[in-house]
């Protein structure tokens, strides 16, 4: 592999690993089953794959509760089977990020439950170990509720039975923060990126990115007016504090150490939920991360003055610190967006002044609008053409490429995502989009593996969604995937200079990359005529050469 700046305009597919593909047929996706499923990513045309967590972990968070960095979960295979996962999606070109923890960690992790064994052991210091408030410590240290509902402070109990300390956990209470002003904290994760980097791994996605470093001084968060306890994102001293930064080019040296090996760069690109843009994009400026997703893209609705507002800010922002643009539509914690664009009420409005909002409330509150499916897969395919057309790399979640929709019905007793039991069964939460892939076949499992009962039922209606189907259809929203990738590839106009087209205007979005290709997104009710030029791709078939609602085309104009 060339060691060009390849995560600049990279395809990265997220594979959720539990639900990728199931090699053993146990229920569970695994890593074999991802390695035997690597030749269809390979013909879909994809730069690099994202694995969210795949290392040894009760589960509690679906991974994101690690308790050990260095390993593979044996509901996932072997550590020899990670091994050859890599080797093999290198072999096929197509290269491997990682997800990188660093917020917190399991309760299960050693260093914690040495911590909670004495209160005395200097493990204690790396994590938020503080004295309750109140006059027998029963009240937290501090008001912060957490990202999943209820309190952001468990309480301990000390080996003699008595009361403890609280601890802290933005996340569940199987999460606790790592205290990053430790060194011993800081050391391990150099080490960390160390192990994996040693072992063929191309880069990482850097979970909660915003959150690591800690005001010490803890202090209360505002309560809003007619709030009973703060917003989880309230608390100032969790979220984008500055000691971020020397963390960021901490990490960003141990990566450069690898920029001369034969397989070139290793990467980061950071999870944020930062908004407005102006306070992301310090991320990656020159030292510091190499790309960060653009949240408010996924968030965006389905508008053409709130996605023209977007791009045009989130572009700006990034091109002034010289780093590429990061396009996402969904990922494991979001509503699908062919469910999500095919409500109502389609995402934040943000040329109407609203602010992004938390991903799991959002969701919670969109779910309960009905969705007409047929509109939502017409959008999301002119979403994905439009994403693709957009300077810097994309990311597709596993699933997209088929125009999966959410489940919205999954029973409650078979909800996982901790946030359905914090929130005392008021929030969902995200099992929704984590549903196993339908592979092949006419009813579930859809050859998700050679046998066993997938760990979240897939819905019937998928029965014409499947892989299989669509592989060997030419209007399948797959073929256009595929398409739009390989366009993406050969044409060097995709990887020219953006410019907003003549016709962009009202409800018809257009730019122009490098004067070569225009692509126009038509967001309005009647069919609009498009520039002149050979039409390359549409995500819905033109009507008398008119762009219908809500269709985007590709147009060679030069
Ligand atoms: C973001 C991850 O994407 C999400 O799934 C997880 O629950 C939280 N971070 C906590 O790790």
């Amino acid at each position: 592999m060339s060691s060009e700046q390849w995560w600049r305009n990279a395809v990265v597919y997220q594979i959720y690993p539990r639900s990728f593909a199931d090699g053993n047929g146990d229920g569970m996706g695994d890593v074999p089953g991802m390695t035997a499923r690597l030749p269809y990513l390979a013909s879909l045309g994809v730069d690099a794959v994202w694995v969210s967590p795949w290392y040894p972990s009760p589960m509690n968070d679906g991974g994101y509760d690690v308790a050990d960095y260095r390993g593979i979960d044996p509901m996932f295979g072997t550590f020899v089977d990670a091994i050859e996962f890599i080797a093999a999606a290198h072999k096929l070109g197509i290269r491997v990020l990682i997800d990188l923890v660093p917020n917190h960690c399991s309760s299960e992790h050693p260093w914690f439950q040495a911590a909670l064994a004495d209160p005395d052991a200097p493990e204690r210091d790396l994590f938020w170990f503080r004295p309750g408030r109140g006059t027998n410590g029963d009240q937290p240290p501090t008001n912060w509720a957490s990202m999943f509902g209820g309190p952001a402070w468990t309480r301990t109990t000390n080996p003699d039975g008595s009361p403890g300390d609280w601890y802290l956990h933005m996340f569940d209470v199987t999460q606790p923060d790592w205290n990053w002003d430790n060194p011993v904290v800081v050391d391990e994760f150099d080490d960390i990126l160390r192990f994996w980097f040693d072992r063929g791994i191309d880069g990482f996605r850097i979970d909660v990115a915003d959150s690591m470093a800690k005001d010490r001084s803890l202090p209360d968060a505002t309560v809003a007016p007619g709030a009973t306890e703060p917003h989880p994102r309230a608390p100032d001293a969790i979220w984008n504090q500055p000691g971020l930064e020397a963390i960021q080019r901490r990490w960003r040296k141990v990566a450069d150490e690898y920029v001369d090996t034969p397989q070139g760069p290793r990467v980061f690109v950071a999870e944020a939920y930062l908004d407005p843009v102006d306070i992301l994009v310090p991320y990656v400026s020159p030292g510091r991360l190499h790309t960060t997703f653009n949240f408010n893209a996924l968030e965006s609705a389905w508008l053409a003055e709130s996605q023209r507002l977007v791009i045009n800010t989130t572009y700006t922002a990034h091109r002034g610190v010289g780093a590429p643009t990061t396009w996402v539509l969904g990922n494991h914690d979001n509503v699908r967006v062919a469910t999500r664009f095919g409500k109502a009420e389609t995402g934040v409005d943000f040329a109407s002044g609203r602010e992004a909002e938390e991903p799991i409330l959002l969701a919670n509150r969109l779910r309960v609008l009905p969705t007409d499916s047929a509109l939502g897969l017409r959008r999301a395919r002119a979403a994905a053409m439009l994403e693709l057309a957009l300077p810097g790399g994309a990311y597709i979640y596993q699933g997209e490429e088929l125009g999966l929709d959410e489940v919205e019905d999954l029973p409650e007793e078979l909800l996982q995502d901790p946030t359905w039991e914090r929130s005392g069964h008021k929030i969902r939460g995200r099992d929704g989009c984590r549903v196993p892939l339908p592979w092949s076949g006419d009813e579930p499992p859809f050859g998700f593996g050679p046998s066993g009962v997938p760990w979240l039922p897939q819905p019937e209606r998928w029965a014409g969604s499947t892989a299989e189907k669509q592989v060997s259809d030419p209007n399948s929203t797959w073929t256009m995937y595929r398409e739009a990738l390989r366009l993406r590839k050969e044409l060097p106009a995709f990887r020219g200079d953006f410019a907003w087209h003549e016709s962009d205007g009202g409800d018809v979005l257009a730019f122009s990359r490098d004067d070569e290709v225009a692509c126009v997104v038509n967001f309005g009710a009647e069919p609009v005529s498009l520039p002149d030029g050979e039409v390359l791709l549409t995500s819905t078939p033109l009507v008398d050469g008119l762009l219908p609602s809500d269709a985007t085309a590709w147009i060679a104009t030069w």
